[in-house]
């Protein structure tokens, strides 16, 4: 195997429960110390996947393989993937060192090695010097981290994690978000984590995986389907406001986009000369209140209807006719002040900060 193998290859795997398709033709490679975040609203099918991947279920068709070798039917027990659930699944009745221990012991390691890897997991995730206590006598966060080593302490080449932050309050949350990241980084593993916390995705994943309908709807780095979301559905999952419909077309060499309202948007000349209806997205970061003169390569003509304070961001809420409403986001300081509901405004953005949609995906 050359080290290009993903670490797992996902290969057109659909799934069916009797009538309901919970997943539909779903493709992915995860490569090697990857980590990779599959993020989408409840019911889009990522605990299905999660279970394909690790053999809880198989799939109705398609194929899995895991470091080349083809896993598809394989029992979950022989396939040493790690698994960490939401409720932390751990045992009551044993201790840490046991809970720690369990995937140890089920494949006959020796007694002083299972020792050793116990604390060295322990060690791991902070946590040294509880291994005689019951779970019940741990926090919620210490729980989540007890189920981390019982994950890792085999050393699986790669680990799933569903959800495993859920059920723990915002502060231990983001706490426990860093900590995974550096457990990933420190061992160099291959990880696939699922939430439905856009945030939680955007700080923690090398890639997201934006799954909607049982379908992969955009793969790609945070940052690239933060700023450049390629559908009408991601724009709209990563919370964008300024989602709006109209159809591409031209004026002269450059694309535009007509719109009954609005006129003729510019957008960056490299976008794709496609004719017919698209979505289309500005964020109301990009947009600025103009002087009475300035010019800019879009604007628009409103009143403010509303302006939202959260700390270092302001928010307007801008009528721009026709009941459509423009949001605009600024930083809050002494400049905007004087911007109350009912001022009439005028707001721009340059050509690039317009993004074309798939309006079908
Ligand atoms: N055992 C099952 N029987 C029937 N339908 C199921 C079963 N498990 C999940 N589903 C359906 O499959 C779809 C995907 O579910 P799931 O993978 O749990 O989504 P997610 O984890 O993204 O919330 C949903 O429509 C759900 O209702
Ligand atoms: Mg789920």
């Amino acid at each position: 195997m050359n080290s290009e193998t993903p670490i797992l290859r996902i290969a057109n795997v659909t799934k069916r429960y009797g009538s309901v398709e919970a997943l539909s033709d779903v493709s992915l490679d995860i490569g090697k110390g990857e980590f990779v975040t599959l993020l989408g609203p409840s019911g889009s099918g990522k605990t299905t996947l999660l279970n394909i991947i690790s053999g809880a279920l198989f799939p109705t068709s398609g194929s899995l393989f895991l470091d080349g070798r083809d896993i598809s039917y394989l029992p979950a027990r022989v396939r040493g993937i790690g698994m960490v659930f939401q409720n932390f699944a751990l045992m009551p009745h044993l201790s840490v060192f046991e809970n720690i221990a369990f995937p140890l012991r089920i494949r006959k390691m020796p007694k002083v090695e299972v020792k050793e890897r116990v604390a060295e997991a322990l060690e791991l995730i902070k946590l040294p010097g509880v291994e005689d206590r019951r779970p019940k006598q741990l926090s919620g966060g210490q729980q989540q981290r007890i189920a981390i080593a019982r994950a890792l302490v085999y050393r699986p080449p790669l680990i799933l994690m569903d959800e495993p932050l859920g059920a723990l309050d915002r502060k231990l949350r983001q706490q426990m978000q860093f900590e995974i990241k550096r457990i990933h980084d420190d061992l160099g593993l291959s990880m696939i984590y699922v939430t439905h916390d856009q945030e939680e995705a955007l700080t923690m994943s090398d890639r997201i995986c934006l799954m909607g309908g049982g379908k992969i709807k955009d793969v790609g780095a945070p940052r690239r389907i933060y700023a450049n979301p390629s559908s009408v559905f991601s724009a709209d999952f990563f919370g964008a406001t300024n989602i709006f419909q109209g159809v591409a077309d031209r004026q002269g060499d450059d694309p535009v986009i007509a719109h009954d309202k609005f006129g003729p948007i510019k957008v960056a000349s490299s976008c794709i000369p496609v004719r017919g209806e698209v979505g289309w997205m500005v964020r109301p970061e990009r947009l600025r209140f103009l002087e009475p003169e300035e010019k800019e390569d879009n604007v628009l003509v409103g009143a403010i209807s509303e302006v939202i304070l959260s700390g270092q961001i302001t928010q307007f809420l801008v009528d721009v006719g026709d009941g459509l409403n423009v949001t605009v986001s600024c930083l809050t300081s002494d400049k905007i002040g004087g911007l109350a509901a009912g001022t009439k405004v005028r707001i721009g953005w340059p050509r690039h900060a317009t993004t074309m949609l798939d309006p079908d995906r």
